[in-house]
């Protein structure tokens, strides 16, 4: 499974970036507004930090608006993803996109259907959002699953990146359906690797390592 980060704030990029664990990055319109800078520059900022994937999104509605809006991003580096939104001018933005080389991913993704469709344009990424499906009580992960089987069964290439992950739980039930990829808030990235045990067996490791009086350097 692939590891995206989902956040424009560039410390937290390049900090996970030096762990060699991060494939990709997404932002969205509301994490520019958060990091509070100039889209086009952080975006370039990011794809300068990381060798993967990096989704910057169209605000236009209407597909010509987002086609021009989609070459000036793709345009600000080799590995820009463009990400549209799963409506017809967004499906038919993506067809053109991807026809030009451009790799797109198709946002706000909330049934198999609309998930099928950006298959059939041609969809490098298909986003479906699990925390916002949970929040309504829909079971986001079962969209999830629902996806795997129908790209599985017509050999969609298609990749399912499951967004809207709130939790470590969320991360590793994506995995165990099959997502490709998983982009993952940075705390909750950095929760992967927790566990009180491993705390606690850590600290007696070492209690008894001071007991012996040796040294490895
Ligand atoms: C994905 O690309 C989106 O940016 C993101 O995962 C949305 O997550 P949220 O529902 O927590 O805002």
């Amino acid at each position: 499974m692939k590891f995206f980060v989902d956040t424009a704030d560039i410390a937290d990029i390049k900090d996970l970036a030096s762990t060699g664990l991060l494939d990709g990055v997404t932002t969205n319109p509301s994490l520019i507004a958060k990091s509070g800078r100039d889209f086009l520059e952080v975006v370039a900022e990011i794809c300068a930090a990381v060798a993967g994937p990096v989704s910057a999104e169209v605000t236009a509605l209407d597909a010509e608006t987002m086609l021009k809006e989609g070459r000036k991003l793709a345009k600000i580096a080799k590995n820009i993803a463009v990400k549209v939104p799963l409506t017809w001018d967004g499906l038919k933005a993506c067809k053109v996109l991807t026809g030009e080389g451009t790799m797109v991913n198709v946002t706000l993704c909330f049934s198999a259907n609309q998930a099928l469709l950006a298959a059939k344009v041609g969809a490098t990424f298909i986003s479906p959002f699990i925390g916002r499906l949970d929040d309504i009580n829909l079971d986001g992960m079962e969209l999830i699953h629902e996806i795997r089987t129908i790209y599985d069964n017509y050999e969609f290439s298609t990749e399912i990146l499951a967004a809207s992950i709130r939790t470590a739980n969320h991360v590793k039930e994506a995995a165990m359906v099959g997502a490709d990829v998983a982009t993952v808030p940075p705390a909750v990235l950095r929760g992967l690797a927790s566990h009180p045990l491993t705390d606690k067996g850590l600290e007696q490791f070492l209690a008894d390592w001071k007991k012996t009086g040796q040294k490895i350097l």
